[in-house]
């Protein structure tokens, strides 16, 4: 599929009908990305960075496949979404038929470090290492060993400023980068070129969640691998 404008409403209404996870785990942090969190992580790659069209990209964590098949739909040469969860796997096979971009995507179920190969671009929604600890940091690795340019979702530092700072939806702010994270992802060659924060909200899956919905904010970290 060659680069072509896709609208930003129009990517969100296609990402709008991704099927959930039949049976999301906690112990997995399998909550989605929303279609507003994914397109502007999309649009940003494609239009501010030349990351997606006619390049090979990878989404480690795939899930139901938001961003690969959204990579897809932006005119990438091909999209490979890995998830170590047999049921996300299944689901995001579907999703991508009912999109119509089969042709152009791949899945594969395994954990993100058994994947090889050399990716132009790897987007990426980890766990943000809530249930298991450093969880996001084995992503970074993985995404640094394999991928150019990495687009990768974490928990932001200093919820609470930012909660009472504003109530728009996918505001975006120039963040700077938490410590943790800048040594993690220098140690492991990469260079952080950009920091974006947007508001994420999951609604209510797990018996520990409290409210209907939960919404907080997300750094998008984009990186340069130094390899
Ligand atoms: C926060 S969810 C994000 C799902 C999807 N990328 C999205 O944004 O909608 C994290 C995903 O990572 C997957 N996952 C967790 N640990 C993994 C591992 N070691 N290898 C592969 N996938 C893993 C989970 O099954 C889950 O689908």
């Amino acid at each position: 599929m060659s680069e072509r404008m896709v609208r930003k409403l129009d990517l969100k209404i296609a990402l709008s009908k991704i099927r959930p996870h039949p049976s999301p785990n906690a112990y997995l942090e399998q909550y989605t990305i929303t279609p507003e969190v994914a397109a502007e992580l999309l649009y940003l790659a494609a239009y501010t960075h030349d990351d997606i069209a006619d390049k090979t990209v990878a989404d480690l964590g795939c899930g139901t496949g938001r961003l690969a098949i959204g990579a897809a739909l932006m005119g990438a040469k091909e999209t490979t979404g890995v998830d170590i969860d047999r049921a996300a796997i299944s689901t995001a096979s579907r999703n991508a038929e009912r999109l119509h971009v089969t042709p152009i995507t791949q899945w594969v179920t395994a954990d993100i470090t058994v994947l090889r190969g050399d990716f132009d671009t790897v987007l990426q929604n980890p766990p943000f290492g809530v249930q298991r600890r450093n969880a996001d940091r084995r992503f970074l690795k993985t995404a640094l060993e394999i991928g150019r340019n990495i687009y990768s979702l974490h928990k932001s530092t200093d919820n609470n400023r930012k909660q009472s700072g504003t109530n728009q939806k996918t505001k975006l702010y120039i963040d700077t980068p938490s410590r943790f994270l800048k040594k993690t992802i220098q140690r492991y060659g990469g260079e952080i070129t950009a920091i974006y924060t947007l508001q994420m909200s999951i609604p209510h899956m797990f018996g520990f969640h409290r409210k209907p919905k939960h919404q907080f904010y997300v750094d998008l970290y984009i990186i340069d691998s130094q390899h």
